[in-house]
């Protein structure tokens, strides 16, 4: 599919969404010669620059010169990116935008740069490494064939979950923010641990372990997650007093609670700054 592809903003996301091309091979190679780059400080592109990438000094050069466009910025910036596209007259119909934005919709993404073909995606920072999830939705305009070639692309660093657009930002929360509440938890219950008498320096990394072979064990498993707690709680064990404190604070609700915020603010981003 020999498409071009131009990058606005590069940063954490976009540096991952670049590996993903790299990886395709056969007649999927991306040539890093065929993606154009810019980034509000270019210094923080010169390696990119140095790897055969095309590096531009506008986002106009940048969105003109690739069919595909791929939006790195935070939804406080896209304001200002498309109307310097519109100041300078750009003509993105016939284009295809890949937007990781928070909140803002496809429909508001088209509205503001006029391009009708757009594509959500909500990845997580483990992409980084090949194990991310990327939730994905689409515009009407999207043919079949450009959504299947890009879920290919996504699917280069870990899992690609289709969704409805209305499930967006309740993903957002649980597996894109969530990388950051599993950070917290990891600490706190390593923290829990040197409390109570652990001392050891591999403490942050044996919970971190237990999370990854938790999460493992379930995926492999035939039982449910529940199933899996009541096969290690036992009557009256250790495990058991662990997860009654867990009930009396009701951490179900907790959680629930900072999935809502989670959500919710991405509700208010989309509102701010895609209208
Ligand atoms: N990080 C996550 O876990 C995550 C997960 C899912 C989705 N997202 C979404 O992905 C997007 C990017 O996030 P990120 O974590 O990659 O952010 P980031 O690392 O902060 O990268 C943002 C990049 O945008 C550049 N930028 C800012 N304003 C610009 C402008 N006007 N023109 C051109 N470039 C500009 C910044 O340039 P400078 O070098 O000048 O700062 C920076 O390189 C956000 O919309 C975020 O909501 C992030």
């Amino acid at each position: 599919m020999n498409k071009t592809y131009s990058v606005i903003g590069v940063g954490n996301i976009a540096r991952a969404f670049l590996s993903a091309l790299s990886g395709l091979s056969g007649k999927f190679a991306v040539p890093n010669s065929t993606v154009t780059l810019y980034n509000r400080t270019e210094a923080k592109i010169s390696d990119l620059k140095k790897a055969g990438y095309n590096t531009v000094c506008t986002p106009y050069d940048a969105a003109m010169a690739g069919d595909i466009i791929f939006l790195g910025v935070k939804p406080q910036n896209l304001k200002e990116i498309f109307s310097i596209l519109r100041d300078g007259g750009a003509d993105l119909s016939g284009k295809l935008i890949i937007s990781p934005c928070a909140g803002v919709t496809c429909e508001d993404l088209a509205r503001l740069s006029g391009c009708s073909a757009v594509i959500r995606i909500m990845p997580n920072t483990p992409m980084q490494i090949g194990r991310g999830v990327t939730e994905i939705c689409r515009s009407a305009s999207v043919s079949d064939k450009d959504y299947q070639y890009i879920c290919r692309v996504f699917s280069m660093c870990g899992e690609v979950i289709t969704v409805s657009e209305e499930e967006m930002n309740a993903m957002t929360a649980a597996t894109s923010s969530a990388v950051a509440l599993v950070y917290r938890l990891i600490c706190a219950f390593a923290d829990g641990a040197k409390q109570y008498g652990a001392t050891n320096a591999q403490v942050e990394s044996a919970v971190a372990k237990t999370f990854i072979g938790a999460a493992e064990m379930l995926m492999s498993s035939d039982k449910s997650a529940d199933e899996l707690v009541a096969a290690v709680r036992s009557p009256k064990g250790a495990t058991e007093q662990a997860l009654l404190v867990f009930d009396e604070k009701n951490i179900d609700g907790i959680i629930a609670e900072a999935i809502k915020a989670c959500a919710d603010r991405c509700a208010e981003l989309g509102s701010e700054y895609g209208a």
